[in-house]
């Protein structure tokens, strides 16, 4: 990142992403409805469960946010559209330490606990179509996160957790500047094509994506990031838009 804010790359290359991303050992990849459930218990067991749920997704988003700048290279976008995702790849990976420096402070490390792979599941089905992971990953995957972090930094508060609390914040607000960005991109490939974006975003949605769209929403957080509810208020946990899975 140092080099490309210095300008050092020049050239985008035409290197195709791998398959596979590569994985440290741990955590284990458990399929979701494996994974134990754990009740947040009060006291530092409980922060670890929360701060680890969410540096395993700060990992995710990381890679998800480099697939974005250069999985569709070949389709030569504008430049701002490179340096907005490497800009969201940076955040994430500031997130992602910040959250192994609590950890630790807390006696525990990124990967002791079990995780789940969905979240790359969820953007790898769209891999082949920009606007597919325009419309999955930063516009239903993160912006998720908008709608679930408020509750989390509730639970840490009540836990007295100044901490972890302040590293939330500070998550809660770059993640609505990355839902922005998805936003943004999304509405712009639209104009591409002359797409509608609410009727093509919908249709997206429940082409790709297997799983509800779950209130309650974020609406200010969402509001914030111009992703109205024009969007995901049709498709809120309606069965029959779900779908069906493969
Ligand atoms: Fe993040
Ligand atoms: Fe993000």
């Amino acid at each position: 990142m140092a080099a490309w804010r210095a300008n050092q790359i020049t050239e985008l290359g035409q290197t195709h992403p791998p398959d596979r991303r590569a994985r440290p050992d741990k955590p284990a990849l458990l399929p979701p409805r494996s994974l134990p459930r754990r009740r947040i218990t009060a006291g530092t067991a409980g922060r670890v469960v929360i701060l680890h749920t969410i540096a395993h997704i700060e990992v995710n988003a990381i890679d998800l946010a480099f697939d974005m700048a250069y999985r569709f290279v070949e389709q030569s976008l504008l430049k701002d559209f490179y340096i907005d995702w490497l800009g969201v790849a940076d955040d994430e990976a500031r997130h992602f330490i910040m959250l192994s420096d609590r950890l630790a402070q807390m006696g525990a490390a990124y990967g002791d606990l079990p995780a789940h792979d969905g979240l790359w599941r969820a953007a790898d089905a769209t891999k082949d179509d920009l606007l597919a992971q325009l419309a999955i990953a930063p516009l239903v995957l993160e912006a998720r996160g908008l709608d679930v972090t408020p509750a989390m930094i509730e639970k840490l508060t009540n836990a007295g957790d100044p901490e972890s609390n302040a590293a939330l914040g500070i998550i809660m607000t770059d993640e609505v500047g990355h839902v922005a960005v998805g936003k943004r991109w999304f509405d712009y490939v639209c104009g591409l094509g002359r797409l509608d974006p609410v009727s093509s975003w919908h249709r997206l949605v429940t082409t790709y994506f297997h799983g509800d769209l779950k209130p309650p929403f974020n609406i200010a957080a969402r509001r914030a990031a111009k992703f109205s509810a024009a969007f995901h208020g049709p498709l809120a946990d309606r069965n029959d838009l779900v779908a069906p899975t493969r």
